[in-house]
């Protein structure tokens, strides 16, 4: 394991926030929230992420930072000669099997950036309120499914990452994340502003934080533990990897609360823009849903407002730099293992990983397109990806995660990374222990068994 660190605390914590901020904050939270009754959710939504979702990504810096090595070798390190190191590849593979379609999507997010400061994006849209939708509509349509303009722009997010990637943890996602993450912010907070000051705003705040306790079922918490676990980037290696890169002196138990706070603003952020701009233009539920929210209903937002195509660029701007953080972190959890496990350069590790992506997205990419003939298990290619490794893989190495640190350790190892060796003080020890052992195992359990019902 190379001896690389991230250079500063705020460094490391600017990473790895960058990773946890995604589309998952930006696109997939306010349609969980709208297709799960709304401020209930969110309520449930912010106590898996506090009671289950703090203590797993505690047990994931532990074995990182404790462990010493990629997703995969502290397994091999902590347990030697068993066949735990079993639970780290399939972190990995779960990790790749998302950056190959993620990777598309971040090359959508490229396009609309490109034709909001084109103007592209506006030019033939019929100005009618009633045709406003339609019309964005058709050209999401006729963009996804198209073969060669999502191709180029996956291509172009692909070359993107190799040259952040090429750089080194310090040069290249340390730097990249200590200025993009407060323009991320910045750029939240203008928005936030401009949406809780439009006509109408209060009607979707009220939506967004008053709960209706009634909403609350079974469906409603398996589906918020899961975005909940999605939005810290648990159960991807990310985590372990990145954790791998802190100083022996990182308070893990500060880090962890300050990541998953500032997760939650951002999905909190995120709510307060849309669903206050939703009610003021008197949208209705259907435009909230999946890729409609912000390659529809956004655009249709903007070109309703004066200044369209300023607001158009910082949205997807914002979105850009969301995905870009991310898909960095996920690749760094393969380029960090093939860089250990086969003693690459980090020059050959980051080819090794990301040159099959130009194969491997490219049919994800084509399954919108010529490809979407292809089905498996009756989905498109890209849905099947999606849903093998969002829904099943990621609880399955939580679980595994949970169980290694909780059961197959030695005993003092946590307690050792979360004082740093008993300097700093352990109030939240017998909590989080408690929880990796008995109480986030069988709840992921529960996601795990919903999703292979719905599979
Ligand atoms: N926490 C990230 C998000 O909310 O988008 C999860 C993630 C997904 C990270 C895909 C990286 C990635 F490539």
């Amino acid at each position: 394991m190379s001896k690389v660190k991230f250079n500063t605390r705020i460094g490391l914590i600017a990473a790895t926030v960058g990773s946890a901020v995604g589309l998952g904050n930006i696109w997939r939270f306010p349609a969980e929230t709208q297709t799960n009754g709304g401020a209930a959710f969110l309520l449930v939504y912010i106590l898996c992420m506090l009671v289950l979702g703090i203590p797993v990504m505690l047990a994931e810096f532990s074995l990182g930072r404790g462990g010493h090595g990629d997703a995969e070798s502290v397994f091999r390190k902590l347990r030697p000669g068993s066949k735990w190191w079993l639970a780290g590849s399939l972190a990995i593979l779960a990790s790749y099997l998302i950056l190959t379609f993620y990777m598309v999507v971040a090359g959508w997010t490229f396009e609309y950036l490109w034709q909001s400061i084109t103007g592209d994006l506006y030019s033939s849209a019929n100005c009618s309120s009633s045709m406003l939708e339609s019309s964005f509509h058709e050209k999401m349509e006729s963009y996804i499914c198209s073969d060669f303009s999502p191709l180029v722009n996956t291509y172009v997010l692909i070359l993107i990452n190799l040259i952040i990637l090429l750089r080194g943890v310090q040069k290249g996602i340390e730097r990249m994340s200590n200025i993009m993450m407060p323009v991320l912010f910045v750029l939240l907070l203008v928005f936030a502003g401009v949406s809780l000051s439009m006509p109408g705003a209060s009607d979707g705040l009220e939506y967004f934080f008053k709960p209706d306790f009634s909403k609350i079922d079974t469906g409603v918490i398996v589906n918020a533990l899961g975005q909940s676990f999605f939005s810290l980037s648990l159960g991807m290696g990310i985590l372990i990897t990145y954790s791998s890169y802190y100083p022996k002196t990182t308070k893990l138990v500060p880090t962890a609360l300050t990541v998953s706070i500032l997760d939650l603003l951002v999905a909190v952020l995120m709510g307060m823009i849309i669903f206050p701009a939703v009610a003021s233009f008197g949208l209705g539920e259907s435009d909230l849903r999946g890729t409609t929210l912000v390659f529809v209903t956004l655009p249709e937002i903007f070109a309703r407002m004066p200044a369209t195509q300023l607001w158009s660029i910082l949205f997807f701007l914002l979105l850009l730099v969301a995905a870009l953080t991310s898909t960095i972190s996920i690749s760094e959890v393969s380029v960090a293992w093939v860089q250990d496990r086969f003693k690459k350069s980090r020059f050959k590790a980051c080819m090794i990983v990301l040159l099959p992506l130009f194969v491997l997205s490219a049919v994800c990419s084509l399954s919108f397109g010529s490809l979407n003939g292809i089905k498996l298990f009756g989905m498109s290619i890209f849905d099947f990806l999606d849903n093998l490794a969002t829904n099943i893989m990621l609880p399955l190495v939580s679980i595994l995660v949970c169980i290694f640190i909780g059961w197959f350790v030695d005993k003092g190892f946590l307690r050792k990374e979360i004082t740093n060796n008993g300097s700093v003080s352990n109030h939240f020890y017998p909590f989080v222990s408690f929880v990796i052992r008995y109480v986030a195992p069988p709840l992921l359990l529960l996601i795990l068994l919903a999703a292979f019902i719905d599979f």
